[in-house]
């Protein structure tokens, strides 16, 4: 039986022992510190995916508003992915050019985790992003993501689909959802203007899309 001063001078002597040893470490380059730095160094990816590829298209201002707010945060390496830089037939069409497929596997499989930028086209996703997810499988597999759309209602019947689809691919789709309005967000509909409050939903978003895709990490790696 040891008491309550006993477990605290146990505990103050472990403190010591421990820091002692971590200056002896680092003093004589043991591994520690080395492990250490490793660990800082290797920033998580986080792609940036335009969701949709018509021409006149809003979504590469919302994914560079987007990638600015992300950047600030100095948490990630944000990259843009464009799936218009692609050539990617629908898949498996008959003479289709998919010179695009072995690129767009590669810069996928290198991400660590995912942004969706999505944008409701028929209450739902474009086709381009369904058949450019329906392209890989592993490549997605044990990854995080977050999303955020835009529609006359925010995109929220758009997102819920893609919600369905990640689950299957194994993407971990985070709760925080920035929602953004083509009547308040946008002037015209086409001149994307974000009401304040929507870059506080953006940094919430990626609170968790952060934690979720450094946990997934573990089991990939
Ligand atoms: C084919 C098509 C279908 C659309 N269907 C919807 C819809 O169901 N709900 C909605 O809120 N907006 C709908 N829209 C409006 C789009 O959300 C809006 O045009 C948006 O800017 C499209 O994204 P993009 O500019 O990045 O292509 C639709 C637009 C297109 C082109």
């Amino acid at each position: 039986m040891v008491n309550k001063n006993g477990i605290s001078l146990v505990i103050l002597a472990t403190k010591v022992v421990k820091n002692k040893l971590g200056f002896l470490s680092k003093l004589f380059g043991t591994q520690e510190p080395q492990q250490e730095e490793e660990k800082t160094m290797t920033k998580l990816n986080i792609g940036i995916i335009l969701g949709s590829t018509r021409e006149g298209r809003v979504s590469p201002q919302v994914g560079a508003w987007v990638k600015e707010l992300a950047d600030k945060r100095g948490d990630a390496n944000y990259t843009i992915i464009d799936i218009a830089e692609y050539k990617l037939p629908l898949l498996g069409e008959a003479g289709g050019d998919a010179s695009g497929a072995a690129a767009w596997s590669e810069i996928i499989a290198k991400q660590d985790g995912f942004v969706f930028i999505v944008q409701e086209y028929n209450h739902s996703i474009t086709g381009a992003l369904k058949n450019a997810l329906d392209y890989l499988r592993e490549e997605w597999n044990n990854k995080a993501a977050g999303i955020v759309s835009y529609g006359s209602v925010g995109g929220a019947r758009a997102t819920e689909h893609l919600r369905g689809i990640l689950s299957e691919l194994l993407v971990a789709h985070v709760r925080v959802h920035p929602a953004l309005s083509l009547f308040t967000d946008f002037e015209n509909g086409t001149d994307f203007k974000p009401a304040a409050v929507q870059a506080d939903s953006v940094n919430q978003m990626l609170d968790q899309v952060i934690p979720w895709t450094t946990a997934l990490n573990t089991i990939r790696k």
